[in-house]
């Protein structure tokens, strides 16, 4: 059985979304949508792949040049057959069937697409269009079929009748056709419709006045080719496909405590006997380890996080990489290139930055780290936050290993800690420490006594002491 070509429709804009971002590039749990239908096809072994690009068609390619894919160019959009015709030269003289489906149903799978070719085959049609069967139907072309039941055509749901409104059963947007009788049946479909444009779905009546019948295939499962034209239809999609990633990880050995209250994305690896609290987004390519313990009202972005590393409530993270055994948070905010090696610790609010935090070290409380390289071993006390920023240049903060940075220190960078030094707590350390010394930089402690009627007590309370 020879595994068809397969043309994606992603040229429009999506103009119910009203968003600046054309429509197969909104993100639905972490991933553009037309990236969804790129992997299904994939998994399903069709043959060659062309998308048809238009609206911002430069972000489109990029999205997918990464797999072997042609391009087809729309301009201007003038309806989805005026899609297919723009992608001529690559179904022209095929000699086998060509499978359409547009950029915007993230939700289709594989065995779906599988089963729609065995169904083709099993049918001999040279025409199959897969179909489902909707409780509401609204803003899909309806397929009327004759009393026998066979498909006759398709009609919009702006052009149809009251009584063809209330027919079910509607055009998924997916459909597979022989090249031949494609190329054939495309020039003969006009713009004379509600909305003046060419309809691809007209394909159906034309193959009908040709003598072919078309199979129309009612999908098993028709949340699988949910078209996306809305917001509303994008966090539908979205739930559906965190929910299939929630099944996944726990079936890969995870334990999610509130399963619903989980958004993992589709990139999103966790290893086993991992325990996720309620209440965490975990998105963006992040991959954690295996034996952590993921708290409440965490977010993960684009992170790497090792084995039975402890994230505690509240903390935020993002394009972090964070070794085995280690404890972030509570409320810590990791900003992007935060590096936290093996058994260290970054605490309650701590904001860490372009930080590099050695094996065994620690910042427990209330830090700021931005520009930073600390060795092993390091403890960096309460407060202490590194100056790094002038008003117009960035500069960096070296502490070596072994040092203790007592608390409420300020580190004005450049600056560097040699190995095993000590800073005194509340010093503000403005030149370099060299190796085995102690910096202090504070002025010395005064103290005056106060005279009556000076100071908060009352001179009644000081009478009585
Ligand atoms: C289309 C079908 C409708 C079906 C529904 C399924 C037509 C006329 N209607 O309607 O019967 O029920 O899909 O979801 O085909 N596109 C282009 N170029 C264009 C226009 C659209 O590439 O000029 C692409 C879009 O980017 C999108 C896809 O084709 O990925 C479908 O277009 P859309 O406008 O969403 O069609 P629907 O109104 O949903
Ligand atoms: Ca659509």
């Amino acid at each position: 059985m020879e595994q068809p070509i397969a043309l994606i429709l992603a040229a429009g804009k999506g103009t119910r979304l009203k968003s600046n971002l054309c429509k197969v590039l909104h993100e639905v749990a972490g991933r553009p949508m037309l990236a969804y239908v790129m992997e299904a096809l994939l998994l399903a072994g069709v043959g060659r792949v062309c998308v048809v690009v238009g609206h911002q068609a430069e972000a489109v390619r990029s999205l997918v040049s990464g797999y072997d894919v042609e391009f087809a160019e729309q301009d201007p959009q003038m309806g989805t057959a005026h899609a297919v015709m723009a992608a001529k030269s690559f179904f022209d003289g095929h000699g086998g069937d060509v499978l359409i489906l547009c950029g915007d149903t993230p939700l289709i799978r594989a065995q779906s697409i599988a089963g729609l070719v065995r169904a083709h085959h099993a049918t001999q049609s040279r025409l199959t269009v897969v179909t489902a069967s909707l409780a509401d139907p609204t803003g899909y072309g309806r397929v009327i079929r004759n009393p026998k039941g066979s498909v006759e055509r398709i009609v919009e749901e702006k052009d149809a009748q009251d009584a063809e409104r209330l027919c079910n059963e509607i055009n998924t947007g997916v459909y597979l056709v022989t090249a031949e009788l494609l190329a054939s049946l495309l020039p003969r479909i006009d713009a004379n419709n509600a909305q003046g444009e060419y309809y691809l779905t007209d394909l159906v009546a034309e193959a009908v006045k040709d003598g072919a019948t078309v199979h129309g295939h009612l999908a098993d499962n028709s949340d699988e080719f949910e078209g996306i034209n809305t917001r509303a239809q994008l966090a539908r999609a979205a739930s559906m496909i965190w929910q299939r990633n929630r099944d996944e990880l726990m079936r890969g050995g995870v334990t999610l405590l509130d399963p619903a209250t989980v958004y993992p994305d589709s990139d999103v690896v966790v290893g086993p006997d991992t325990i996720i609290y309620p209440g965490v987004t975990i998105s963006g390519l992040t991959r954690i380890g295996s034996e952590c313990v993921i708290e409440s009202g965490v977010l993960i972005r684009d992170c790497h996080i090792g084995d039975r590393v402890e994230v505690r409530l509240g903390t935020r993270m993002e394009k972090a990489r964070i070794g085995d055994g280690s404890t972030i948070g509570p409320m810590a905010h990791l900003r992007p290139d935060s590096h936290v090696g093996r058994n260290a610790r970054v605490g309650n609010f701590v904001e860490t930055k372009k930080t590099f935090l050695g094996d065994g070290s620690k910042a427990a409380h209330l830090t700021y780290l931005g520009d930073c390289r600390v060795g092993t071993e390091v403890n960096i006390g309460c407060g202490t936050i590194t100056c790094n920023y002038d008003g117009k240049h960035k500069y960096t903060t070296v502490i070596n290993d072994h040092c203790f940075i007592g608390s409420d220190v300020q580190l004005v960078a450049p600056v560097e800690i040699g190995e095993g030094s000590v800073i005194g707590a509340g010093s503000t350390i403005t030149r370099d420490v060299p190796p085995r010394s102690l910096a202090v930089s504070r002025v010395k402690q005064k103290v005056y006594p106060l005279r009556r009627g000076q100071g908060p007590l009352s001179s009644e309370a000081e009478g009585k002491s």
